[in-house]
């Protein structure tokens, strides 16, 4: 459930009208719900009750300062990828001892940033990294806390790009070799072992890839615990995946994983920690744009959109679908026809969907992406010199931009002339 309803026959963020935030913002915008992030935070929160837990966001899916403070406001933790990431949870006023620092590169600087400025663990994914970070860490007179990720090489049964737990992905250690690294980990003077992490995918349908990841993690801790190390804390990763399609999708509930995780981990007397992103960030967001042009094709009709790939780039790299749904609710009851839904950038890559069933639309008329909250702002980009869109932040009847639209001079002015020039 989410808070971007018809009201009084126009759709709503909250007690917002979205007609009223494009004629002040201007379109296209991102438009995120208070109330449908708290709630996602809290669905987790009571998943998780009655075992020792923090949530971590994976703040790689929605990274706003205004939604890392709300996150934060309620106790989430953060999970980052990157100094740039730890720079903003920390601007957010999260508090190092509630980030984990994962990625598969972390560089030295990275490292030395974390650990001056206060970090929960990092989540390293190999004996190299492992090194390095223990160096780092001596050399400022540290100790590194440290998960190992581990590939239990288990597929996620999810789009090949984002499927991260299998053997033959650049990710984690292999399970096959974690008890020797963690032996050397054991050994070296910069590190301190706390736990274990896995993260095998996202976009996740089906509980059964957790569950079989999970077991192999409570196995491997029994070793790693008779192996004389201590094993405090789980990290889970994230990848509980949401409904894209709201007519015929049902994943697991956050309730149901919460249950499984308890059945599989609960006897092990471990802290757990999930990093949930999508689950919590992506059907807090909608995208709102204005139709430009209805263009007839040969055998098929274009909707042309004033928001296009580099905005919100999910449909052209991996194919997937957002729901794409007028503001108007009269509009949404007109008889449905087949359209392309485009955008202005020059390549035929920029296509929301083919052949999507939609009501008649007129230039002028607003249209909102569903599902947009997660890996949609993120991921946008100025290709074409398009602007980066603005982002909104609603909460009850009041909304603020929370990241402005960029002018025109802002972003050429980013350009340096060669003296030669
Ligand atoms: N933890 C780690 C270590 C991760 O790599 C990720 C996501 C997460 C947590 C959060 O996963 P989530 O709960 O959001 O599924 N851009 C792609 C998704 C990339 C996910 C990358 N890692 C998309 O738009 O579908």
């Amino acid at each position: 459930m989410d808070h971007f309803l018809y009201r009084n026959g126009v759709l709503h963020a909250e007690d917002v009208p979205l007609t009223d935030i494009a004629a002040t913002v201007g379109t296209p915008f991102y438009c995120y719900s208070t109330a449908t992030l708290t709630r996602h935070f809290r669905l987790f929160q009571e998943a998780l009750a009655g075992m020792d837990h923090l949530i971590c966001f994976a703040i790689k899916s929605l990274s706003n300062q205004a939604i890392l403070r709300t996150l934060g406001n309620l106790g989430a933790g953060m999970d980052v990828v990157s100094e740039g990431e730890y720079r903003r949870a920390q601007a957010a006023g999260v508090p190092g001892a509630r980030i984990v620092f994962s990625g598969v590169g972390k560089t030295r600087a990275e490292m030395a940033y974390a650990l001056t400025h206060g970090i929960r663990q990092f989540n390293v994914e190999s004996a190299e990294e492992l090194r390095v970070l223990s160096e780092v860490a001596s050399s400022l007179g540290a100790v590194a806390p440290i998960t190992l990720r581990v590939n239990p090489d288990v597929d996620a049964k999810t789009h090949e790009k984002i499927a991260t737990g299998r053997k033959e992905d650049k990710f984690g250690v292999p399970i096959t070799h974690a008890r020797e690294i963690y032996a050397e980990a054991a050994r070296l003077p910069g590190i301190e072992v706390v736990g274990v992490d896995v993260h095998i995918g996202s976009q996740l349908t089906d509980l059964a890839p957790f569950e079989a990841a999970f077991t192999k993690i409570a196995d491997l801790t029994r070793a790693l615990r008779a192996d004389g190390h201590t094993i405090r804390r789980l990290d889970l990763g994230g990848g509980l995946g949401i409904p894209y399609t709201r007519s015929n999708e049902t994943p697991p509930l956050p309730t149901d994983y919460g249950a499984m995780i308890k059945r599989v981990l609960g006897d092990l007397d471990v802290e757990i920690e999930i990093e949930p992103g999508r689950l919590i960030s992506g059907n807090a967001g909608v995208l709102v744009a204005s139709v430009l042009y209805l263009k007839q094709g040969e055998g098929r009709d274009f909707l042309i959109l004033d928001a296009a790939m580099n905005d919100l780039i999910r449909p052209a790299m991996y194919g997937a679908h957002h729901d794409i749904i007028p503001l108007q609710e009269a509009q949404a009851a007109a008889a449905p026809q087949p359209v392309d839904i485009v955008g202005p950038v020059c390549e035929s890559g920029d296509t929301f969907a083919k052949a999507r069933p939609m009501p008649a639309l007129a230039p002028g008329d607003l249209v909102a992406f569903r599902s947009a909250g997660a890996y949609g702002a993120v991921m946008s980009s100025e290709y074409n010199t398009r602007p980066l869109i603005p982002e909104v932040l609603v909460k009850d009847d009041q909304y603020a931009v929370i990241r402005p639209r960029p002018s025109f001079d802002e972003i050429i002015n980013r350009d340096k002339l060669p003296e030669w020039l």
